[in-house]
C-alpha cells in the first residue's frame, strides 16, 4: 500500500470517493457503539461470581476468628495483607488494603499532601506557591483530573516505548523545587500499553530531585493484566527506591477493579513503613475499619498470587481477541498509508492511536456522526489538551467483539478520510 500523500492526485480524489462512500453507508447503518470505556465486559465479571456467595451466614470470620461484620482491621486482614504484599512485591507491613477504589487512595494521598505535607516536616503543598507533577503523556485523564481540581499544575513528558523520557525527566527534577512528583501506570501504561524498562525504574528511584519532598505515584492498576503468558517481571519501585537512599519516595497503588469487580474489588496502598504508619495515623481520623467482608471474599476466592494469575488467563482469553481486532482491522485498513501509527499492546486495557497532527479532534467528530463515540480527543492530556491534536484512546474490552471490529472500521475510514482532506486542501 502507497503512502497517501504520495499518491497522485487524481488517484487520491478516487480514493477520497469511496472512503467518503464507506462512511454515507456506516453512517445510514444506524450504528450505536462505543470505545469510550476501560471497562469488564459483563463475561469478565461473570469470571468471579462465586465472589458473591464464598461469603455467606455461615461463614464470615477471618482465619484469625475476626468477626468480619464488625468494626475494626483499620489497615486491612492480615489474610488480605499478606496476598496484596505478595501482588505488590512488598513485605505485609508495607501495604494497607484500602476500600473499592485506588482512585481514592491517590485523591487521599494528594489531599493529605496538600494539607499536610508528606509526613517529614516539609510544608504542606497548599501553602506553596507553585506545585508541579509530571505527567507522562499520553496518560490516563483521571490523574490528570485529580491534579488539576486540586489547583497543581500539570508538566507532560514524553514516552518512549519504555516508560517515560528519563533524560527530560532528569533534567527537570534536578533544578526546579516546584516540582513535586510524577504520575507513573509502569505496566501496560494506560493507554500506551509500555511497560516501564528497569532502567527507567532505576533512574526513577536515583535520580536527584531538587524538592525534598518529591514523590513517585506509582499506579499499577495492570499489573498482570497479561494477555498470554506470565506477567512482565519488572523491578520494584520500593526495592529501587530503598536502594537508591529514598525509601519514602514511592507511594504504589493497586486495585481487582478489572481483575474482579470494577467498584467492587478491593484497592492496596503500599510503601516504606514509614509512608504506610503516616497513612495509617490519617486512615484513624477517617474510619472505624474498612469492608472486611470484600477482603475475605477476594482471599477466599484466589487463595494465594498463582491464584490471581490463573484467574487472569481467563481474562485474557476473553480480551485478546478483541485486541487482536483492533490490530488486525487498522493494519488492514491503514498499513502503509503513512497516517496513523498504534500500540500492539501485550496485556492492559487500551490501544493509543495517533493519527496525522491536528486531525484527532475531527476523526473523533466524524466518527460520532457515524454513531461510533470515541473517547475524546485530548483526553489522554493533561487539561484535555494534546499538543498535536493526534491522540486517540481504543478501549475494546467492554464491546462485543463484532462491536469492536465495525467501530473501529470506522475510525480507520475517517482518519483516512480526514487525513486526504488535508493533503488535497
Ligand atoms: C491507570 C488506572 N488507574 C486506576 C484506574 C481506576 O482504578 P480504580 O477502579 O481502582 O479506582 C484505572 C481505570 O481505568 C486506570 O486505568
Amino acid at each position: 500500500m502507497s503512502e497517501l500523500n504520495a499518491m497522485p492526485r487524481e488517484e487520491l480524489t478516487a480514493l477520497h470517493a469511496q472512503l467518503r462512500a464507506r462512511y454515507d453507508r456506516f453512517r445510514q447503518a444506524g450504528m450505536s457503539l462505543d470505545l469510550t470505556r476501560g471497562k469488564p465486559c459483563p463475561a469478565q465479571l461473570d469470571l468471579s461470581n462465586p465472589m458473591l456467595t464464598i461469603v455467606s451466614d455461615e461463614s464470615f470470620r477471618a482465619s484469625d476468628g475476626t468477626d468480619c461484620r464488625n468494626y475494626g482491621g483499620l489497615d486491612g486482614l492480615p489474610e488480605a495483607k499478606s496476598l496484596f504484599a505478595a501482588y505488590m512485591g512488598v513485605d505485609p507491613t508495607e501495604v494497607i488494603i484500602g476500600g473499592n477504589a485506588s482512585l481514592t487512595l491517590m485523591y487521599d494521598i494528594f489531599m493529605r499532601i496538600m494539607l499536610m505535607g508528606v509526613g517529614d516536616g516539609q510544608p504542606p503543598w497548599s501553602q506553596l506557591p507553585r506545585v508541579r507533577i509530571l505527567c507522562p503523556s499520553p496518560g490516563y485523564d483521571r490523574h490528570f483530573a485529580i491534579c488539576a481540581n486540586l489547583g497543581i499544575e500539570m508538566l507532560p513528558v514524553e514516552m518512549t516505548g519504555a516508560g517515560p523520557d528519563m533524560d527530560a525527566i532528569e533534567d527537570l527534577v534536578a533544578g526546579d523545587e516546584t516540582i513535586k512528583g510524577i504520575w507513573c501506570v509502569p505496566i501496560y501504561s494506560n493507554p500506551t500499553g509500555e511497560i516501564y524498562s528497569d532502567d527507567t525504574v532505576n533512574r526513577l528511584a536515583r535520580m536527584t530531585t531538587q524538592a525534598k519532598d518529591f514523590r513517585i505515584f506509582w499506579d499499577n492498576a495492570y499489573a498482570v493484566h497479561r494477555f498470554a503468558g506470565e506477567p512482565p517481571e519488572q523491578k520494584n519501585v520500593l526495592t529501587a527506591c530503598k536502594e537508591a537512599g529514598h525509601p519514602e519516595r514511592p507511594l504504589m497503588f493497586a486495585s481487582t477493579s478489572k481483575i474482579t469487580f470494577a467498584s467492587g474489588g478491593l484497592a492496596v496502598l503500599a510503601g516504606s513503613a514509614r509512608n504506610m504508619d503516616w497513612v495509617r495515623q490519617q486512615l484513624f481520623y477517617q474510619t472505624i475499619g474498612p469492608d472486611k467482608l470484600n477482603q475475605l471474599r477476594h482471599v477466599r476466592f484466589f487463595g494465594d498470587l498463582a491464584g490471581i494469575r490463573r484467574h487472569m488467563q481467563k481474562h485474557a482469553a476473553i480480551v485478546q481477541p478483541r485486541f487482536e481486532a483492533v490490530e488486525s482491522i487498522l493494519s488492514r485498513e491503514l498499513a502503509g498509508k503513512g497516517v496513523a501509527d498504534w500500540t500492539r499492546p501485550q496485556g492492559g486495557y487500551f490501544v493509543s492511536f495517533n493519527g496525522p497532527d491536528g486531525c484527532a479532534r475531527e476523526v473523533v467528530g466524524m466518527a460520532q456522526e457515524a454513531g461510533v463515540k470515541l473517547t475524546p480527543a485530548g483526553a489522554t492530556f493533561p487539561l484535555g489538551v494534546d499538543p498535536r491534536d493526534r491522540n486517540i484512546r481504543i478501549a475494546p474490552t467492554f464491546a462485543a467483539l463484532e462491536d469492536v471490529e465495525a467501530a473501529v472500521e470506522v475510525l480507520a475510514v475517517c482518519t483516512q478520510i480526514v487525513s486526504i482532506e488535508k493533503i488535497l486542501l
